[in-house]
């Protein structure tokens, strides 16, 4: 029997029961007969969550790119793999067949290695939503570099210490990027970061904008005419199952972000199978994610996962309000797309704007609706259902996290009954589990705690890049012999579960996973203050917005706040991006600390929400005065 794609809802228990009891042969079969192998594994799965050390399909031989494209060639060569949309809808879409994808991706990694890039060299890759953003994260795999993907969102001293942090050799950018009706420097970001950069020898500028840009002699070089003059044939290294794919990084609730690393064989099982199965994709659909491939959703669900499928994949390259509020409705109409796939801060700010917008379009080929990044709550799941998908479309409210590498809990469309705000059950293969405070397992149901994971599955993050030990104790140290997910869920009657939000010091703001501690630390280095705690409160469009207290060095002075507000955000923008700016400053004389000096952000989260009634037990609080201040002057 083939598991690969499940149509009922007892064949889903069937399924996932399987998927417990048997979980090496469960992967293998899938393993099996659903890709291409150089050589098969020696052994299906080893591991060990105390070290921790994970390794699937060990001895196993292969190319991503391989399963992703050359595969389908011959029965799919004239298949649409990648159809771009750019930012203004006047302009052209691109339809990429796979045979052109297949050349485009063999010439820049033929570019790659002329620049001298090989196995395991890490490649920074900092573009805009353009095709060869997709294509250059390929044309790594095919020859085995490592890509090292980087928002291009963020400002130039986050990238300069994401280049750093895995040594990327190279960087591959555009002259800029257009935003709507913006246009964004990107080159200009990334000269600002290579000052700090010595080990970057080369950067490949894409030419996107056709702006005026500086180019640096001997290191910065036209990519067009690089590939122009590249073949289009290009051998794949062949990998081991374990090989890194990439790195991607993460927010973490302390210090500098965390280089998540994926490997190849157990990523690409598990990114493709759960496609498959939580977007239900048939043969000729159109496929559409709104993510950005700068995001693990982007990684597993915009370029691997349908690409391993051999599905038609969307790429967009602007933003939901350009030209108007119905750009989304549009492009779903004008390329009949089949499964969407967004999230709930989008979702969010399209149902503000008037229900024309999405009723000027045909919507009626959608069959899939998919949600991704944060709870979505009540309002926007029925707005979602009712008007996007006409109570017709299934509602996929998809939990994973970037260290999962894939969905973990999902509904299956025209499969699992969906309710508003659940991600229901877990798909095959995933183990997950409540634990209480005292680390014990919470069993049965209608019980709530935190979320973890019991055993392994193929596209776990294998390690932190440089930094094992942080790799332990930030997921494996909490609860004994689990991956812990830092979420809280509950579970209720019938076994469905409800990601309830971040229980550590990472925010989820617009989608956008926020660490509180380096934007404090950025705030700190503003010359006027003297300490500060940022803390998340609800928002109705992000989600979460942030709220700041700040000490300031010098009460006394007359400095304008207004404009000290402006500093400490500019500072946040330079530092990590404007997405992590405050959107609430409280000046404060003090911040409220525990006898050992910590800081009690269960205090000052409660005053960011009005929520003040009872601010549970303060009697380990140094400084309660400072308490009754910070409420009178709280900021609402
Ligand atoms: C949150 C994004 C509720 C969660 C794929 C997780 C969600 C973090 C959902 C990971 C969902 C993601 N419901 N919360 N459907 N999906 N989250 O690494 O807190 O950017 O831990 O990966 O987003 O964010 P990341």
């Amino acid at each position: 029997m083939s598991n690969y794609h499940i149509k009922h809802l007892e064949e889903y228990y069937k399924v996932y029961r399987k998927s417990v009891r048997e979980p090496e042969i469960f992967w293998e079969e899938i393993a099996e007969e659903h890709f291409s192998w150089h050589k098969k594994w020696d052994k299906v799965l080893e591991w060990d969550f105390t070290k921790p050390e994970i390794k699937w399909f060990q001895g196993a031989k292969l190319n991503i790119t391989e399963n992703c494209i050359d595969r389908h060639l011959r029965t799919k060569g004239d298949k649409t793999a990648i159809l771009f949309e750019p930012n203004d809808p006047n302009e052209k879409a691109e339809h990429i067949s796979y045979k052109q994808l297949y050349e485009r991706v063999n010439q820049f990694a033929n570019v790659l290695k002329d620049q001298g890039i090989k196995k395991g060299d890490r490649v920074c890759i900092y573009l805009p939503m353009i095709p060869e953003l997709a294509i250059a994260l390929l044309a790594c795999a095919r020859i085995g570099a490592i890509h090292s993907v980087v928002f291009a969102g963020f400002s130039a001293t986050a990238l300069s210490t994401r280049i750093n942090d895995s040594d990327c050799r190279i960087v591959i950018t555009s002259d800029g990027s257009y935003r709507g009706a913006k246009t964004i420097d990107l080159k200009g970001i990334v000269d600002d970061a290579l000052v700090d950069c010595p080990g970057v020898k080369t950067c490949l500028v894409a030419k996107r904008i056709h702006s005026k840009i500086t180019m640096k002699e001997g290191r910065d070089k036209w990519l067009q005419p690089l590939l122009d003059n590249a073949s289009k044939n290009c051998e794949p290294e062949i990998m081991d199952a374990e090989d890194p794919l990439f790195i991607l990084y993460t927010s973490g609730s302390t210090g500098k972000p965390k280089g998540m690393v994926h490997t190849t064989a157990g990523y690409m099982v598990y990114t493709a199978y759960t496609f498959k199965n939580v977007f239900n994709y048939k043969d000729n659909d159109v496929y559409w994610c709104t993510a950005d491939i700068g995001w693990i959703t982007g990684h597993s669900y915009i370029v691997y996962g349908p690409l391993a499928n051999g599905a038609t994949t969307v790429m967009f390259e602007g933003v939901p309000s350009y030209p108007d509020f119905g750009r989304f409705w549009a492009i779903i109409n004008k390329h009949n797309v089949n499964q969407f796939y967004t999230a709930p801060t989008a979702i969010r700010a399209l149902a503000k704007q008037s229900l024309d917008l999405v009723n000027q379009h045909d919507l009626s080929s959608l069959k899939v609706l998919g949600s991704v990044g944060e709870p979505i709550n009540e309002e926007a799941w029925h707005w979602y259902n009712d008007n996007i998908g006409q109570k017709k479309s299934p509602i996929i409210d998809s939990w994973w996290q970037t260290e999962t590498g894939g969905i973990m809990i999902s509904p299956l469309p025209y499969v699992t009954p969906t309710i508003p705000t659940y991600a229901t059950l877990p798909l095959p293969g995933i183990q997950p589990c409540l634990m209480n405070e005292d680390a014990l397992e919470i069993k049965g149901n209608q019980v709530e705690g935190r979320l973890c994971i019991k055993y392994p599955w193929p596209s776990i993050a294998r390690t932190i890049w440089g930094n094992h030990k942080r790799y332990k104790d930030t997921y494996f140290s909490a609860y004994d012999k689990m991956y812990f997910t830092g979420d809280g869920a509950l579970r209720d009657a019938v076994g469905y579960y409800r990601i309830t939000g971040r229980v550590d010091d990472v925010v989820i703001v617009s989608g956008h996973n926020l660490g509180t501690a380096p934007i404090e630390d950025a705030i700190n280095e503003h010359p006027a203050v003297a300490e500060s705690a940022i803390v998340g409160f609800p928002h109705d469009i992000k989600g979460n917005a942030l709220y700041g207290y700040v000490i300031l060095k010098d009460v006394g002075t007359d400095r304008n706040h207004d404009n000290l507000r402006k500093e400490i955000n500019q500072i946040i923008t330079e530092h990590i991006g404007p997405i992590a700016k405050l959107d609430k400053i409280q000046f404060t004389s003090g911040l409220p600390k525990t006898r050992s000096g910590k800081i009690m952000r269960r205090i000052l989260r409660k005053i960011a929400r009005n929520d003040t009634k009872d601010l549970g037990d303060t009697s380990t609080l140094l400084n309660p005065e400072v308490v009754q201040e910070i409420m009178d002057n709280a900021l609402r």
